[in-house]
Parts: structure tokens; C-alpha cells; sequence
């Protein structure tokens, strides 16, 4: 055993060290049970951190020590540097204590260091550096687009850590068990967690979240928030305008129009017939200037995307302005529509309407009336009063004693 271990470990060992170090395997021997003695400590360092690797020493008497990586190639000879990584420093040598740092630790760092020291027999100990590769934050792939009606296949990885991270889907503060799968990429490992949820349209923009935990992350989490994308077939709806039309007013429809992706074109039509030459169309509005009953029809706005079209109509009936005398009760304001409509039709009407259908303005007229009655009527009889209250007080004074009888009737007026 021991011939095949110093074979390798000299064939390992830079050329000027491996003469004096075989010689010294050969020579020195350890019988005596008080003999020295070397300790190491393992060592677990984040990725790209520094790692301190120390031999404690027991009893050293000046021996040489020896420090060498997994490889087993000679860092330190008793103090000097013998392999070219400037990563390795020397940081403290005495008699009780040898310690090394390694900064920018990577994962092939990671294994055993040996601490040897040359006595009577070859002590050595073994330093076990372990290297923890935290996750970085996961990534969400989608594997299936998410349609209304169908499944959404979300894949949230986690493509290296060491050990491997634990993936956790949420959804409302709640966890959705995925399909997890680990990979093993040498050193370190590739892990993802696969859910498929069912999507419905109002699951679009719904938040979901990745979590990573870790133990090199102490607790924390690294969180990936991601929001549902569902595609779905547009709605329309056209917003009628209120009340009746009429010759010479103006019609404007509005179309609401949802749908994932959203419709980027609208079409307006005019069921069985061409639009009016005076229709203007601007995206969702649609517009005619001083109606007449040739428009009277069944309007249409359509839209629709990938996944789907939708339309709404609109019948519009324009009335004529006879009718519109029948309508109005209030007959010497009548023929100020008719003869000003040639003039200015869009602005009069409103003006009109308000002027007879305002309720309010006539509530306010009648009730100012009996007010000014009832005010009347007290003066009236309170004037009354104090002039009967003079005249009983005149006549009590020129014929006293006699009437004063008649006095508390004549209060009673
Ligand atoms: C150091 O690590 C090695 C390998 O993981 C293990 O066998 C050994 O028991 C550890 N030593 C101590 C002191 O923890
Ligand atoms: C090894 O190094 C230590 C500390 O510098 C020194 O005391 C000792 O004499 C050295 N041993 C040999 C054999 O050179
Ligand atoms: C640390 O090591 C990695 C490779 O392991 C290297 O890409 C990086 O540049 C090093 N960083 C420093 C600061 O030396
Ligand atoms: C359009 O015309 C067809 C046939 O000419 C008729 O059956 C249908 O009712 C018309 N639709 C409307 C909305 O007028
Ligand atoms: C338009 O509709 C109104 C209301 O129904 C109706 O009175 C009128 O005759 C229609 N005009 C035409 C040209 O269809
Ligand atoms: C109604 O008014 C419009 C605009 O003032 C006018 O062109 C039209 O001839 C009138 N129609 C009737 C039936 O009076
Ligand atoms: C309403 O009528 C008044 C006069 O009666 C006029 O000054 C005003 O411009 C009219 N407003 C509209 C919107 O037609």
C-alpha cells in the first residue's frame, strides 16, 4: 500500500521537492504512541467565497509539513509555495497551527486537502472542502400557450445549485404540487418543477410565483413572479346612444371590444346595404351626422383575432319630425324646432328637449304661486286684525263700562 501511495503522490510533486520528500516517506518512522500529531477541519464555503483550511498541530518538533489538494499535488512544502495558483495563500504557520485560504472558490475545488507531516511515520489528515452553489433566481418556460378553455403547461427552472434547490409553485398563497425533475450536471444540479393549470378568461393576468429554497440562501427564497397570459376570442358590444333619434340629430355608437390578444382592427357594416356616405369611423366610434331615415337599418361591428370573432348590431330608427309634435306635449314651443332644424339641428334639440322635459323648472313656477297667495292672504289678515283691535279700542274708550263685555268676541274676528 504505502509504496503505491508515494509513487503517485511523487510523481505528483513538482521535480526539486520529490527527491526530499521520498527520501523522507522512507526514512522517517513513528513507533513511539507519543508521537505528533496534526487535526483538520472540513470546511463548507459558498461558491466564489474563501475557504481557510487549518491543521492543528500537536507536539511539532519541526517537522516538515505538507499540505496538498485533492489531486494530491503539493500546495505547501513546510511553508513554501510549491504549486502556481495564487488562489492559495499561506495565512499562519506555528508550531500549534498551519492554515491556508483559497479564495474564488469553485466547485472543482472541492474535495479533500491533505494535511501530512513528516515524522517517524507519515501523519496525515484530511481537510474535506465542500462548495455550496446557491440558485440564482428561476426562470419560467412556457411550454404551451395558455388558451381559454385549455391547459397551461408552466416549467419553473432552476438550472444550477449545489445540492440541488427545492422548486415550489404558488398561486394565492397556496402551493401547487408540480412534477419535479433533478438533473446531475457533474458538480451541480439543473432542477425544474412542471404544473399544468386549467385556464379560463379571467385567469388572464393572474399571478403566479417560483420559489427556490436553498440552504446557502439561509431561509430566504429567490422568487420568480410570473402573470398568466391567456389568449381568448373577443366580446363586442356596441353602447347605444339614449332616448329616440330624430331627423337632423347625430347618432355616435361606441363598440367595447375585449379579447386576448385585443382585435386591432373594427369593422363597422351596415347589414344588407352599404354604409351611409356620411358615416365616419374612428376605431370603436361610430358616427352620423344629421340623421335622416334613409339610415334607419341594423348596424354591425365586428372584430376578431386568433382565436376567435365576435359582432353586435345596432338597429337604428330614425323618427320623423312629425312624430316628434306628437311627442311633445307643450305645443307653442313646437315650432321653434321645425323652422331653426335647417340651421343648426344638433344644437337646438337639446336645447329644446330640456326646455319642455324639464320637470324641475315647472315644479319650481306652480309652487312659487300659491306661496305668493298664502303671504298675501296673512297680511290681509293681520291688517284685519289690527284694524278691528283699533276700532274696539276707540269705541271702549269713548263708551266705557257698557261694551266692555263684547270685548273677548269681537277678539275671536
Ligand atoms: C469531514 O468530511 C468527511 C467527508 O464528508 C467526513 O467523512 C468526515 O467525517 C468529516 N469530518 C468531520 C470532523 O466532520
Ligand atoms: C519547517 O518550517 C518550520 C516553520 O518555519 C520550521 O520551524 C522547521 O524547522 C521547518 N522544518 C524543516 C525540516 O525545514
Ligand atoms: C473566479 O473564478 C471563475 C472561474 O472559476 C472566473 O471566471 C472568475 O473570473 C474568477 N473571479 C475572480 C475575481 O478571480
Ligand atoms: C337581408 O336580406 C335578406 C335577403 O335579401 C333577408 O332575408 C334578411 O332578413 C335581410 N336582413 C335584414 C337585417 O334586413
Ligand atoms: C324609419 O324608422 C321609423 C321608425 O320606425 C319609421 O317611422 C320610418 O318610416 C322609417 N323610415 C324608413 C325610410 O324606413
Ligand atoms: C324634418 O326636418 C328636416 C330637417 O329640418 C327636413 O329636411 C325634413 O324635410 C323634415 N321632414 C318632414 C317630414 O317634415
Ligand atoms: C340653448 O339656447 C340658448 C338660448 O336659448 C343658447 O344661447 C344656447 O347656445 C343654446 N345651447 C345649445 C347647446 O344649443
Amino acid at each position: 500500500m504505502r509504496p503505491v501511495h508515494s509513487a503517485l503522490f511523487c510523481r505528483l510533486l513538482p521535480a526539486p521537492f520529490s527527491l526530499a520528500l521520498r527520501s523522507l516517506v522512507l526514512v522517517l518512522l513513528c513507533i513511539t504512541p507519543r508521537c505528533q500529531a496534526v487535526q483538520a477541519e472540513n470546511v463548507t464555503v459558498l461558491e466564489g467565497g474563501t475557504a481557510q483550511i487549518s491543521c492543528r498541530l500537536q507536539n511539532y518538533d519541526g517537522s516538515i509539513v505538507v499540505i496538498q489538494n485533492p489531486r494530491r499535488q503539493t500546495l505547501f512544502f513546510n511553508g513554501t509555495r510549491a504549486l502556481k495558483d495564487d488562489r492559495f495563500q499561506m495565512v499562519l504557520f506555528t508550531p500549534r497551527l498551519v492554515r491556508i485560504t483559497l479564495t474564488n472558490v469553485s466547485v472543482s475545488d472541492e474535495g479533500g486537502y491533505f494535511c501530512q507531516l513528516y515524522t517517524d511515520s507519515t501523519h496525515h489528515q484530511v481537510a474535506t472542502l465542500s462548495v455550496l452553489v446557491p440558485p440564482e433566481t428561476p426562470t419560467v418556460e412556457v411550454k404551451q400557450e395558455a388558451v381559454e378553455g385549455g391547459e397551461v403547461e408552466l416549467t419553473c427552472v432552476s438550472p444550477r445549485s449545489k445540492p440541488a434547490a427545492t422548486l415550489r409553485w404558488i398561486r394565492n398563497g397556496r402551493e401547487i404540487p408540480g412534477v419535479v425533475s433533478q438533473q446531475d450536471n457533474g458538480k451541480t444540479f439543473s432542477v425544474s418543477s412542471t404544473i399544468r393549470i386549467p385556464v379560463e378568461r379571467k385567469d388572464n393576468g393572474a399571478a403566479l410565483s417560483c420559489e427556490a429554497f436553498h440552504p446557502a440562501l439561509g431561509g430566504q427564497k429567490r422568487v420568480r413572479h410570473y402573470r398568466l397570459d391567456v389568449y381568448f376570442a373577443p366580446t363586442v358590444r356596441i353602447i347605444p346612444p339614449s332616448g329616440i333619434l330624430r331627423e337632423g340629430d347625430s347618432l355616435i355608437l361606441t363598440c367595447s371590444i375585449t379579447g386576448n390578444p385585443l382585435p386591432r382592427s373594427i369593422q363597422w357594416s351596415k347589414i344588407n346595404d352599404t354604409l351611409p356616405e356620411r358615416a365616419e369611423i374612428s376605431g370603436p366610434t361610430f358616427q352620423i351626422s344629421r340623421l335622416s331615415q334613409t339610415h334607419n337599418g341594423t348596424y354591425l361591428c365586428q372584430a376578431q383575432n386568433n382565436y376567435g370573432r365576435a359582432a353586435d348590431h345596432y338597429t337604428l330608427l330614425v323618427y320623423d319630425n312629425v312624430s316628434l309634435i306628437t311627442t311633445v306635449p307643450s305645443t307653442p314651443k313646437t315650432t321653434q324646432p321645425i323652422t331653426s332644424h335647417p340651421v343648426t339641428p344638433t344644437l337646438l334639440t337639446p336645447n329644446f328637449t330640456q326646455d319642455v322635459e324639464d320637470p324641475g323648472a315647472v315644479v319650481e313656477t306652480h309652487s312659487a304661486v300659491p306661496y305668493a297667495v298664502i303671504g298675501g292672504v296673512l297680511a290681509l289678515l293681520v291688517f284685519t286684525v289690527i284694524c278691528v283691535l283699533i276700532v274696539t279700542i276707540w269705541c271702549s274708550v269713548r263708551q266705557k263700562g257698557s261694551y266692555r263685555t263684547r270685548e273677548p268676541i269681537l277678539a275671536w274676528y
